[in-house]
């Protein structure tokens, strides 16, 4: 794909030439399909349109060093879809289906997946959704799967540079007991507004929402978690409302085997001042250190980065996160999978 500069992606949909699919019907999955066309025929009754239910996963693959294509951890997004289809009642999709419709994908359409050295990856995107027509509020007995990819740079601006976040509390994105745990479209729809008035027409890189219950806690921003560093240790909040990220899970295990100290717990408000380091982490995002987080409602600016620059330990874990997914590194905790293209 000699046409796309991929130095110069942003985090966007770029047509690619397939993706494939599954259905659900009569109590059992089908074979996995290919198709390339862009389009879903739906039921005009399907309940992913009336009832939300449907959900999905982000991940990436990524070409090496060595030129091998690795992918990132697809058993846990897989785990985490099959969490998301209990919590709504949508039919689980397999693992191991999962794992073929990832590898399938990503070999289809490996011009897509950008070369080494460019910062760029695969970003996948698998959905499942109910497509059986219901009124009533029930689950659909018909459901579909769908993986797509596209080729990605940097969720937010400028990659790997620190960022102003800010504090909404007008909004909240999940209740304490709600879908906050699953990867469901609500969640998302419920974060636009506060996503469009918090973040000023980009004056912020993404809004952080509080816990619901007391608003006294970080919970998490609209895409991604929250971790702070201090006294050699990375903190990240204990919620019943934010997405179990596998980036930050990961990013926990590294930070042990980096030598720090590791805390998952809630973290009041306040905590934000005591920060030598912070930052939004996720698939998409990876890390972004956070250059200051402002509580307009208070009068107050968290800031985080005094110079404006990265800190050690966020460029630490960057690194030996990247490194491992590019193959520059032992993959040592066995993370990727390397995809036979
Ligand atoms: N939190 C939210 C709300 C997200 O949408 C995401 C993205 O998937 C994350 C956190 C990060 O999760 P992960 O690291 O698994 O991509
Ligand atoms: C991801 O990081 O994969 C996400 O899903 C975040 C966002 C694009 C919804």
């Amino acid at each position: 794909m000699e046409n796309i500069n991929w130095k110069e992606l942003s985090f966007g949909y770029m047509k690619t030439d397939y993706n494939v699919r599954c259905y659900y019907r009569d109590g059992k999955w089908g074979e996995l399909e290919v198709s390339s066309s862009e389009e879903i025929p739906i039921h005009m009754a399907a309940t992913c349109l009336h009832y939300g239910q449907e959900g999905f996963e982000g991940l990436k693959a990524f070409r090496g060093k060595d030129g091998k294509v690795r992918v990132f951890r697809m058993d846990e997004n897989a785990k985490r879809l099959a969490s998301t289809a209990h919590g709504i009642m949508m039919a689980e999709f397999p693992i191991e289906k999962f794992r073929e419709a990832v590898a399938k994908v990503i070999r289809l359409n490996q011009r897509f997946i950008p070369p080494y050295g460019t910062g760029a990856s695969l970003y996948l995107r698998p959905l499942l959704i109910g497509t059986g027509a219901q009124v009533g509020v029930k689950p659909a007995t018909e459901y579909l799967f769908v993986v797509f990819v596209t080729p990605v740079g940097p969720y937010f601006k400028g990659g790997f540079t620190t960022n102003p976040y800010v504090i909404t509390r007008k909004y909240d994105r999940s209740a304490p007991l709600g879908t906050g745990i699953y990867k469901v479209g609500g969640n998302y729809a419920a974060s636009m507004r506060a996503h469009s008035e918090a973040c000023h027409g980009g004056e912020y890189a993404c809004e952080f929402y509080l816990d619901a219950k007391e608003k006294h806690y970080i919970d998490e921003a609209g895409a991604a978690n929250f971790f702070g560093i201090k006294n050699n240790t990375y903190i990240t909040p204990k919620s019943t409302s934010i997405l179990p990220s596998i980036t930050n899970k990961s990013l926990m295990q590294l930070a042990e085997h980096l030598g720090m100290k590791t805390e998952r717990r809630p973290i009041p408000i306040e905590e934000l001042e005591t920060f030598e380091e912070a930052g939004a982490c996720g698939t998409a995002a990876v890390i972004s250190p956070i250059q200051r987080i402002d509580d307009l409602d208070n009068n107050k600016s968290y800031v985080i980065s005094k110079d404006g620059q990265p800190g050690p330990w966020c460029k630490k874990l960057y690194t030996a996160l990247q490194q491992i997914q590019y193959g520059e590194a032992e993959d040592v905790f066995g993370w990727c999978d390397i995809i036979d293209l």
